[in-house]
This record gives C-alpha cells, sequence and structure tokens, in this order.
C-alpha cells in the first residue's frame, strides 16, 4: 500500500536581518510534527525557506550599502548554516528570488487577470512597511495624529497609488461556508474568530496586489510599472517550491499538493490574515486544492511575558543558545514547555530546570540505573516470561497504553502533553523501580524476579524512547546504541521479547545535570 503524503511548512523568513528565537521556534515544531508523521510511516515532504523581496528588504540592503540580491544571498548563507547548525533538516529551502518562483507568479497574475479577478484601481490607504500590510483607518490605532499597526505597533504611511486589486469579496461566502463546515481548518480558532471579526464581519475588503514605487520585486508582465505585492509573492512560494507551473506542474507537486493527503501550514499568529484569508482564497480562485490545515502558533515571550525586542534588550540568540546548550535540549523546551498555539516564555532558568527535571532525573536515571543493573547481574542479557504479579501487569499496561494516547495528542499538536503523557511512562517506570527496590534482589533465589523487573524497564525504556526520537532524534540514536538495537518501532512497542538475549552496554549517561 502506498504510505499517505503529508507535507509542512514553516513561513519563508523575511531576509531584512538574522533568525532569531522566534524562528528557531517555529522550524523546530514544524520539524517535530514532520519527524512524528515520518516516524509513523508518512511519505513526508519538509519546506522552510526565505522570502526576499519587497520595500523593507529595498531599504535595509540600501542601509547596508549593498545589491539587494548580494544582501539577500548573504542572509541565506546563514539561516542555511543555522539550521545545519541546529541539525534541522528540510526536504525545499524556498526562495522567493529563484528565477522559477519568479516566472511562476507572474502566470498566476496573468491566470487571475485572465479570469477576471484581478482589475486597476487606485489604493488610497495606510501601509506598513515593516508588516508589509495594508490597512484602513477603522483597523489601525490613531496617536498623537499618527496611525499605527494594532499588533505590531509599526508606524503606518498614508499611501496613494495606481494597483491593481484583486476580487477578494467574491470569496467572502464560499470562505465563512468552509470555516464552518470545517472547524479544523483554520486553528487555532480563537484566531480564526478573530480574522473574522477584524477582517471579514464588515465585508472583506479587496486586496490591493501590486505597488508601482518598489524595484525590489517580480515586475507584472503586462504593466511593468506595477511589482506584484510581496504577499501574492511570497504565498506562492508553498507551491512553487514543489515544482508548480499552470500548464505542466511537476511531479512533486501532483503528489504532495494535488493529489497529496495533508498539507499542513505551520505559522506564527502575526501572520494568520495573510494565510487564513488570503492564502486560501487565492489557492481556491486558481482552482488548485485548498490547503487542509493552517496552524497559527503564539509567539515567545521573555520569562516575564515581555515581548522579545531588542530595545528591551531581552532578546535570546539562537547561536548564544546553541553555545550552551545541546540543541536537543532547546528542542525539548520549545515542545514541551510551551502550549502550541499560545505565547509561550522562555528563559534560561526554566530551560535549565525542565532538562534536569525531565531529562536528567526522570528519563536519564530511568536508563542509566537500568543498565548498571542488567550489567552487574545480567551482563549476558535477559529474557521475558510472563508474570501474573500486579506491579509487572501494571507496567506492562502502561507501556501498552501508552502509544495510542501519545498518538492521539500528537495528531491535534498537543505537543507539551504528548511530551508530558511520556514523562509520565517514564515516571511510572522509575516508581516501579522505587516500589519493587531490584537491588535487593541480587541473591540466586530472586534472580527470576530481579530479570522480570529489568526486562519490563527496558520495554518501558524503549517506548518511552521511541516517542522521544521525534524531538531528539541524535540522543535516541545513542540511546538505541547502548541498548545494542537498530531503532525504536512502533511496531516492536507491545511485544515484550524483543530484548530477549541483547547485551546492553554497562553505562550511560544522557546529559549530565546542569548547574545554574
Ligand atoms: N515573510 C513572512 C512570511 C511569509 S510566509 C509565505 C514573515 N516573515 S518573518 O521573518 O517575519 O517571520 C515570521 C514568522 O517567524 C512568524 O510567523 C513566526 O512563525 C516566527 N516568529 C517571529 N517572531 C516570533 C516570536 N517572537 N515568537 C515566535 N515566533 C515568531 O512574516
Amino acid at each position: 500500500m502506498k504510505n499517505k503524503t503529508f507535507y509542512i511548512t514553516t513561513p519563508i523568513y523575511y531576509t531584512s536581518g538574522p533568525l532569531h528565537i522566534g524562528h528557531l521556534y517555529c522550524t523546530t515544531v514544524a520539524w517535530i510534527i514532520a519527524n512524528y508523521k515520518r516516524v509513523l510511516g508518512y511519505d513526508v515532504k519538509f519546506l522552510t525557506g526565505s522570502d526576499e523581496h519587497g520595500q523593507k528588504i529595498e531599504q535595509k540592503a540600501a542601509l547596508a550599502g549593498k545589491e539587494p540580491q548580494v544582501y539577500v544571498n548573504e542572509l541565506v548563507d546563514s539561516y542555511k548554516k543555522m539550521w545545519q547548525q541546529y541539525n534541522i533538516n528540510y526536504d525545499y529551502f524556498s526562495r522567493t528570488t529563484d528565477p522559477m518562483h519568479m516566472k511562476m507568479v507572474q502566470t498566476i497574475f496573468t491566470k487571475f487577470l485572465q479570469l477576471g479577478l484581478i482589475y486597476k484601481g487606485k489604493y488610497d490607504g495606510l501601509y506598513s512597511v515593516n508588516d508589509e500590510e495594508f490597512l484602513t483607518k477603522n483597523q489601525a490605532v490613531f496617536k498623537n495624529g499618527e496611525y499605527y499597526h494594532p499588533t505590531s505597533g509599526h508606524k503606518l504611511v498614508l499611501m496613494s497609488e495606481e494597483s491593481y486589486f484583486f476580487k477578494m469579496k467574491e470569496f467572502q461566502n464560499w470562505w465563512l461556508n468552509e470555516v464552518n463546515n470545517n472547524p479544523e481548518w483554520l486553528l487555532p480558532s480563537k484566531m480564526t474568530n478573530e480574522m473574522i471579526s477584524n477582517f471579514v464581519s464588515e465585508g472583506l475588503e479587496d486586496l490591493s496586489v501590486t505597488r508601482t514605487n518598489i524595484n525590489w520585486g517580480i515586475k507584472t508582465n503586462e504593466d511593468p510599472k506595477h511589482t506584484l505585492y510581496v504577499w501574492l509573492d511570497a504565498l506562492f512560494n508553498y507551491v512553487s517550491a514543489l515544482g508548480f507551473d499552470l500548464d505542466n506542474p511537476g511531479d512533486d507537486y501532483l503528489k504532495y499538493w494535488e493529489n497529496g493527503d495533508e498539507i499542513v501550514h505551520i505559522i506564527g499568529k502575526e501572520i494568520s490574515r495573510f494565510h487564513f484569508i488570503y492564502w486560501t482564497i487565492f489557492t481556491k480562485a486558481l482552482g488548485i486544492k485548498v490547503p487542509n490545515k493552517i496552524y497559527a502558533h503564539g509567539l515567545l515571550r521573555d520569562k516575564d511575558g515581555r515581548k522579545m525586542s531588542k530595545s528591551l534588550n531581552n532578546v535570546i540568540e539562537p547561536e548564544y543558545l546553541f553555545s550552551k546548550y545541546h540543541d536537543e535540549m532547546i528542542k525539548y523546551y520549545f515542545a514541551s514547555a510551551i502550549t502550541f498555539g499560545e505565547d509561550g516564555n522562555f528563559s534560561e532558568e526554566k530551560l535549565i530546570d525542565i532538562v534536569n527535571a525531565d531529562l536528567v532525573n526522570n528519563y536519564g536515571n530511568l536508563v542509566s540505573r537500568t543498565l548498571k543493573m542488567i550489567s552487574n547481574s545480567f551482563p549476558e542479557g535477559l529474557f521475558y516470561k510472563q508474570s501474573s504479579q500486579s506491579e509487572h501487569l501494571e507496567i506492562e499496561g502502561k507501556i501498552n497504553s501508552f502509544v495510542p494516547k501519545f498518538i492521539e495528542l500528537m495528531d491535534v499538536f498537543k505537543l507539551d502533553k504528548a511530551l508530558e503523557h511520556t514523562m509520565n511512562l517514564s515516571d511510572s517506570l522509575n516508581k516501579y523501580i522505587d516500589t519493587l527496590r531490584p537491588w535487593t534482589l541480587t541473591s540466586q533465589e530472586n534472580k527470576a524476579e530481579l530479570e522480570n523487573i529489568l526486562i519490563r524497564l527496558l520495554n518501558g525504556i524503549y517506548a518511552v524512547s521511541w516517542s522521544l526520537q521525534i524531538v531528539m532524534p541524535n540522543k535516541i540514536a545513542e540511546i538505541a546504541k547502548a541498548l545494542n538495537i537498530e531503532s525504536f518501532k512502533l511496531e516492536n512497542i507491545s511485544n515484550f521479547s524483543k530484548f530477549d538475549g541483547v547485551k546492553t552496554a554497562d553505562k550511560f549517561i544522557l546529559y549530565n545535570r546542569i548547574k545554574k
């Protein structure tokens, strides 16, 4: 049987500066979900990339005294270096300056014109260069004679220029119907409701999709003084990277998009408007498949819940974190300490606390004491035997029921709850040790009972490790080596004889305790 496909994307990040912890967070979470689906046997493709056009980038390049293309190339190199450093592998690195992408977006503009979905008019309104976003006066905040963006706080400029408009209004009813019929489509729902009340309930406005005073962007073929609005350009990266083409679409596009099973976009909540509303409508208007799910995560704040910003001097650089902590500690923190979809706080103290509690004291300790007891008493390996003793049955029950709940939680992207479930199993295994005190069972007549306990511990460690591999694959590969097995497989979890006669390493330390 053919494996189901799963295509997952991060936003493509603006090449207006180096990546920061927020980008690292988003990419890590999407990557973990991709790993999860791979472990379940899906045929997965994972995309990240860079959004390289627009006025903001044009201005930044000028400020740096560089040609825009040179400026963005340097940043893209630094992005790729960072993903490599953090061991985040991807299938596509999508760039909006890729000539294939640029050509494709031009043909889409032409298609929309032909379909009568784009018309020429004049834009009179507000624009945020920083957010590359159009706003009406009603949506903006007015303070001391100036207009500001309602969420980012960036200053808005008044703009009046000729522009082409996309007929968003025509899709309003379709969109609202879809939202009502499919509550799992755009998540979290509170964000969808916010989108409805801010942009749809009073009537969706047609969207200005070209600018005239910008050079750094994709020119329309029909009217070259018009440059395509960055969001029209950027959103289509999700299909151009797969080889989309109106006349002759590529294999990956057909396999992972048009005929694909699941298409999921992970984004930050501040760009929900563009994805929830405009991207879904663009795909519908073009007659291509509409993505199955768009999930908006929250923003990272500092330990006191303040927004991370240069002016508050509370930004934590990925480089700095990397120099102090193993990359998989950081990944574990992102997945376990932040509720996906909510804002979350980040602090080094909290990172240290979580690593020490979950990975050192709980799971790490479980592995190291189990291996030690095995090497002391069973250097040649263990064998599983059934037992009717209640403690043994109970722990076997926990191991057997572990996976369904883990899957149930991960399927709805409750990463923190899924990992809590993992740590609960690890904790139960530690308690099983504390209750049965296997270290006292060293005499010959207790040997069978000791073996009963230790083989169940190994099987429990297997289940815990199977789930943790989606977050920390490198450390878990080390564990596999210490357990003298190839890898952790879903179908082997409830086979308790898999460790029969396997000689495990005599010691293993996952991480040393981090001192504060
Ligand atoms: N270029 C657009 C996206 C185009 S997608 C077709 C863009 N780029 S961005 O560089 O500003 O990156 C935005 C994304 O980075 C957010 O949606 C979010 O995923 C992530 N984050 C940026 N700052 C963040 C935090 N402070 N916290 C968490 N994530 C943040 O928007």
